[in-house]
């Protein structure tokens, strides 16, 4: 397991699917995903065999909170993709599903500790995201990260009726030691 403060970050297990299905069928959670359908159960026990398939550093983790009285409780999902081994690159993705916990900082410390897996663990170099601009909560928690803007697709994506645009922000393995530092 991956140790934070107030978070660790852990394997998926089977018994996470109820848990998966019910946030990526809550459209406030899904607003800022790609996802935009209807979510069945057998969907993510596809999703969640699958994962044996991938290499171990591409599969997601999940994020557990600490809880006051002690244990852990499972709040979101995070993950790497897109590794290039010669670029030393990855993108990064991140759900908090459980809304209660959100605006609380826990997206942001993991976020943190996924960048910190990313390079001090994985030797990258940069990892990178891109982000709704109609989500300012990612964007903040990203930026209290270190992550900092690249540039802008406009009208990328088409949701809900209307074009959104897609911001791209990335993280070098010199500004998170600079950060450290
Ligand atoms: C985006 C997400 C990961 C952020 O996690 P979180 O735990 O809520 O974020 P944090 O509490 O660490 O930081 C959020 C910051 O945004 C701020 N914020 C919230 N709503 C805001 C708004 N409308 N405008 C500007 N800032 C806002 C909060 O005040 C907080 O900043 P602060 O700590 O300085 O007060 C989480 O809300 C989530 O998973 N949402 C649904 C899925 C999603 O959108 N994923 C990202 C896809 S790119």
């Amino acid at each position: 397991m991956i140790y934070g403060d107030r978070i660790r970050l852990r394997a998926v297990e089977r018994e996470d699917i109820p848990r998966y299905v019910e946030w990526l069928n809550d459209p406030e959670v899904t607003a800022g995903l790609l996802i935009n359908l209807p979510l069945a159960s057998w969907d993510e026990t596809r999703w969640f065999e699958n994962l044996a398939e991938r290499e171990a550093i591409d599969r997601p983790l999940a994020v557990e909170a600490r809880l006051p009285e002690g244990g852990w409780k499972h709040i979101g999902n995070v993950g790497l993709h897109q590794f290039e081994k010669i670029h030393r690159s990855a993108e990064f993705g991140i759900f908090i599903g459980d809304k209660s916990c959100w605006n609380q900082g826990y997206g942001t410390e993991a976020t943190r500790l996924t960048v910190k897996h990313g390079f001090e663990t994985l030797n990258l170099n940069r990892i990178y995201l891109s982000v709704y601009n109609t989500n300012p909560r990612a964007v903040c928690a990203y930026e209290k990260a270190g992550f900092v803007h690249e540039g802008v697709q406009r009208q990328a994506i088409y949701r809900n009726g209307r074009y959104l645009d897609l911001i791209f922000m990335s993280i070098l393995r010199s500004e998170w030691e600079a950060l450290k530092g």
